[in-house]
């Protein structure tokens, strides 16, 4: 499973990016327009960072217009992945740019119906949001799952990227489904290292050891 990470902040991606599992990166206007002065400059320097897919969304309505800008937005860089809304529009656009070949994330995606829309018109990611689905007192994990089946039945190639993710039961749950990749939230992806048990495992385990050996492990000549 691949690991997007859910920000436009340049620190938090060069520093979830060292740990070396970070794949891609997924933005969107909300979050571009709390870090960019220059959107175009900061997707190119979030695409140099995580070489790996980074969505960058139009905010085009008419369909023509966001081909338009989807093709600015895919010069950026080869990593650019064009983020397209769910909507009428929105498919015929993706149904075009697919066609010719420019990746599409179409994004949005709040039903099992939606979803298959948007992979029958080529979409290469499509994000059903999870979080903003239980927001309204509905199951956004069985929306992923209902939406993993439908991909199964007919053989999609779209990979499903689950987003809109608040804690780390999404994250997992999303794993055991099956989905291809899940964007993290920076503050998520840290939380998926922790665990109380591990550092007060590892804390016992380094004061057994100090209290016998004094030492770290060495080679014999350079003990003292
Ligand atoms: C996905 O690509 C979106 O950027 C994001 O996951 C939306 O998450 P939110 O519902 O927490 O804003």
């Amino acid at each position: 499973m691949k690991i997007f990470l859910d920000t436009a902040n340049i620190e938090e991606i060069k520093k979830a990016c060292e740990t070396g599992l970070i794949d891609g990166v997924t933005t969107n206007p909300s979050l571009l327009s709390q870090e960019a002065s220059d959107p175009i400059k900061h997707i190119k320097e979030i695409a140099e960072i995580v070489k790996g897919p980074v969505s960058a969304e139009v905010t085009a309505i008419k369909s023509d217009e966001m081909i338009t800008q989807a093709k600015l937005l895919s010069e950026i860089s080869p990593y650019v992945v064009v983020k397209i809304p769910m909507t009428e529009e929105g498919i015929k656009a993706t149904k075009e740019l697919s066609k010719n070949g420019i990746k599409v994330n179409v994004t949005l995606i709040f039903s099992p119906s939606q979803a298959l829309l948007a992979m029958k018109a080529g979409a290469y990611y499509i994000s059903p949001f999870i979080g903003r689905v239980d927001d309204i007192s509905y199951d956004g994990l069985k929306l992923i799952k209902d939406i993993c089946e439908i991909k199964r039945n007919y053989g999609f190639e779209t990979e499903i990227l689950a987003a809109s993710i608040r804690h780390p039961v999404h994250f997992y749950e999303s794993a055991k489904i099956g989905v291809d990749i899940v964007t993290l939230p920076p503050k998520i992806f840290w939380q998926l290292f922790k665990h109380p048990l591990t550092d007060t495992g590892l804390q016992k385990f380094l004061d057994d050891w100090n209290l016998k050996f004094k030492n770290g492990l060495t080679k014999e000549k350079d003990r003292k």
